[in-house]
């Protein structure tokens, strides 16, 4: 894990105008109680969305098992530092393009994507008076769950397919931080992350949520279709690149692939070696 390293992360200029946040829908305004019913008070408002998202904090001991190392649990190592980093330049690159939604994908699997994806989610969950949500996108190969140490609640398909609401689906490990995962690998991905359903879940998510950020993981691009299904869902991707297994010719053939469809907001080099890290 110390041999974490973040290679660059190209920030591009801003188009003319940020889209306007868009209004909440009047069933989600707070109602109103009535005065008082006899001698007792009503609450004055029900909880938002994002209070009625369960709270289930991290196992643990069960992360310890996870063979993925979570770099919250080593806040001062260079690896916590070099997510902190990326956190900040995602954070403005966000904010000046009025953006939310990020996808982390890889060339191939095992280069570390599940690994970033939750320790920049946890990184960013650390920001103050924030809102961040992380979702499980890799049916292939869910493993957001496992490196959380945490128990999937529901579908995720169903949730995507609009069969399951967000504060049935969602879960909390901290208050700032909502995790959507998933518990069985489904081969029929494509076709989920395509359903009709899929991008009306995620928008109405997005807005009931009130998420600053959502970062998704999502299965490499090189190997099947299912990023190429969600990208129209995203406004920039993150490329992870095994410093010890990535070669040029992958990196270039996943900009080719993405370019028209994204915004490839920067290759993140990970495992790397500690002489290629800019934090040494
Ligand atoms: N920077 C790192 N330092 C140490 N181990 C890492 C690092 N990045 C990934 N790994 C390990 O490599 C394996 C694959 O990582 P994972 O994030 O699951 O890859 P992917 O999601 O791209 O398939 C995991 O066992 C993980 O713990
Ligand atoms: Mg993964």
């Amino acid at each position: 894990m110390s041999e974490q390293g973040f290679k660059r992360f190209r920030r591009r200029r801003a188009p003319a105008a940020a889209p306007a946040p868009a209004a909440a829908p009047a069933a989600e305004q707070p109602l109103a109680a009535p005065a008082a019913i006899g001698s007792a008070q009503l609450p004055a408002t029900l909880p938002e969305p994002w209070d009625r998202i369960r709270q289930l904090p991290f196992d643990t001991a069960a992360q310890d098992h996870a063979g993925l190392p979570l770099v919250s649990r080593f806040r001062s190592g260079p690896a916590a530092k070099s997510f902190d980093l990326l956190r900040t330049r995602l954070l403005h690159t966000l904010k000046d393009r009025g953006w939310k939604r990020v996808a982390v994908t890889a060339p191939s699997a095992g280069c570390g994507t599940t690994f970033s994806a939750v320790n920049l989610a946890l990184s960013l969950a650390r920001v103050p008076d924030s809102r961040t949500i992380l979702m499980d996108m890799n049916f292939r190969r869910p493993g957001v769950a496992r490196a959380l140490g945490m128990l999937p609640q529901g579908s995720l398909a169903d949730f995507l397919s609009g069969a399951v609401q967000m504060e049935d689906q969602l879960l909390r490990p901290m208050p700032s931080l909502a995790v959507g995962l998933n518990g069985t690998a489904d081969q029929d991905a494509a076709e989920i992350l395509h359903g009709r359903g899929c991008a009306a879940a995620l928008d109405d998510m997005m807005l009931r949520s009130g998420a600053d950020t959502a970062i998704f993981d999502l299965p490499p691009v090189l190997e099947h279709d299912d990023t190429a299904a969600v990208l129209p869902q995203v406004d920039g991707v993150l490329l992870i690149s095994d410093g010890t297994a990535t070669t040029a010719a992958q990196l270039a053939a996943c900009e080719k692939m993405l370019a028209g469809h994204t915004q490839l907001l920067g290759v993140v080099l990970n495992k790397a070696r500690r002489a290629d890290s800019p934090l040494g």
